[in-house]
């Protein structure tokens, strides 16, 4: 028992298999060195099959690129098969693979109405459809084939891929998936720039607690993270000096948090680690902020919180 409660067996993610949707970059990318360099076998998925290759390069240890779209059902079956050839188990699965489409139009007089209006309007089928297919995951054929329509509330999630990987995780001992969400998903929050990414992260996130409701029977546990803001390929842009600056967007929500800076690799890597290892085991339907405060001020920006002036859009 002492032994056990030792950080290192405690956290231990040695001799376990994993998948990363959207390993090769951002957040993806930290996930995939914290448990290649634990001793984890990580497989990572993605479209780019560059990105994928330069992460593993990169990082070193076993790392295996599987070249994939996960936003429908055929493609996160492919993916499985593809996985197939080269484990027998998936203790983890991480899906990470996520897309925000902006405005066309973007505008920061949010207050005025012609533009509120105008911002609403000009989104369209595809920023709907493209973005739950990654974030909630999959129309897949019923997508391709345009005979139903996806509804803003449609809970499909990282669903197909989850679905497609029960009978690699039914042979693991702690099986365990995860969703990461954002911090988006919960709260309404004018700044974002696409309003359909905050819907289908509220989409993932209530998808998360329903693949828990059905997969105890298997012994799959599933949780949620949602990360406030991580420097990515997503919020940041990298110059030639290999210098990370957030995009406007990411300056700004991370001073409407309190501890007003984006989250480091180390901070969203720990959370999921625990979820992987013995010491998470206990753990099932939990939905973890990873926000450095920002959930807190954003549901109590109407009582009395004072923001810092440079922090309003308007
Ligand atoms: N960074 C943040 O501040 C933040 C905050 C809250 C939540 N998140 C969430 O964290 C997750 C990771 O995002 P990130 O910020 O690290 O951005 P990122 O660097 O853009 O990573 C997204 C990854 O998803 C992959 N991907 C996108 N569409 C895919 C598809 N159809 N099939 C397979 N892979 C796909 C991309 O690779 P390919 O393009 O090569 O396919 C990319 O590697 C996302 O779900 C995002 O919503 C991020």
């Amino acid at each position: 028992m002492a032994d056990l409660l030792r950080v290192e067996n405690l956290f231990s993610v040695a001799g376990t298999t994993v998948l990363v949707t959207g390993g090769g970059s951002g957040i993806g990318k930290t996930l995939t060195k914290a448990f290649a360099i634990n001793g984890a076998r990580v497989i990572i998925v993605g479209r780019r099959q560059h990105v994928l290759d330069a992460t593993a390069r990169e990082i070193g240890g076993d790392i295996i690129c599987v070249k994939g779209d996960v936003s429908t059902k055929d493609g996160a079956e492919d993916v499985i098969q593809q996985v197939k050839k080269a484990v027998t188990v998936l203790d983890t699965v991480i899906n990470c693979a996520g897309i925000s489409i902006p405005f066309k139009r973007p505008s920061d007089n949010l207050d005025d109405p012609d533009t509120a209006a105008d911002l609403l309007s000009q989104v369209d089928d595809a920023d709907w459809t493209e973005t739950h297919k990654v974030n909630v995951n999959g129309m897949g054929a019923q997508f391709k084939a345009c005979v139903q329509p996806l509804t803003p509330a449609d809970p499909s999630g990282p669903y197909f891929m989850t679905v497609s990987a029960i009978p690699l995780l039914r042979k693991s001992d702690n099986p365990n998936v995860v969703i990461i969400s954002s911090v988006a998903g919960l709260v309404n929050q004018r700044a974002n720039g696409s309003f359909t990414y905050g819907v289908s992260k509220a989409g993932a996130v209530h998808l998360s607690s329903m693949l828990a409701g059905r997969l105890h029977p298997l012994k799959i546990r599933v949780n949620c993270i949602c990360p406030g803001i991580f420097p990515s390929e997503m919020t940041a842009t990298t110059g030639a000096d290999g210098a990370v600056a957030l995009g406007r967007m990411g300056t700004k929500a991370v001073m409407r948090s309190t501890l007003g800076r984006p989250g480091k690799p180390e901070e969203i890597a720990a959370p999921i680690l625990l979820l992987a290892s013995k010491g998470g085991m206990y753990m099932n339907d939990t939905c973890i902020n990873v926000d450095g405060g920002r959930w807190l001020v954003m549901k109590g920006i109407y009582d009395g919180l004072r923001l810092p002036d440079e922090s309003y859009i308007n």
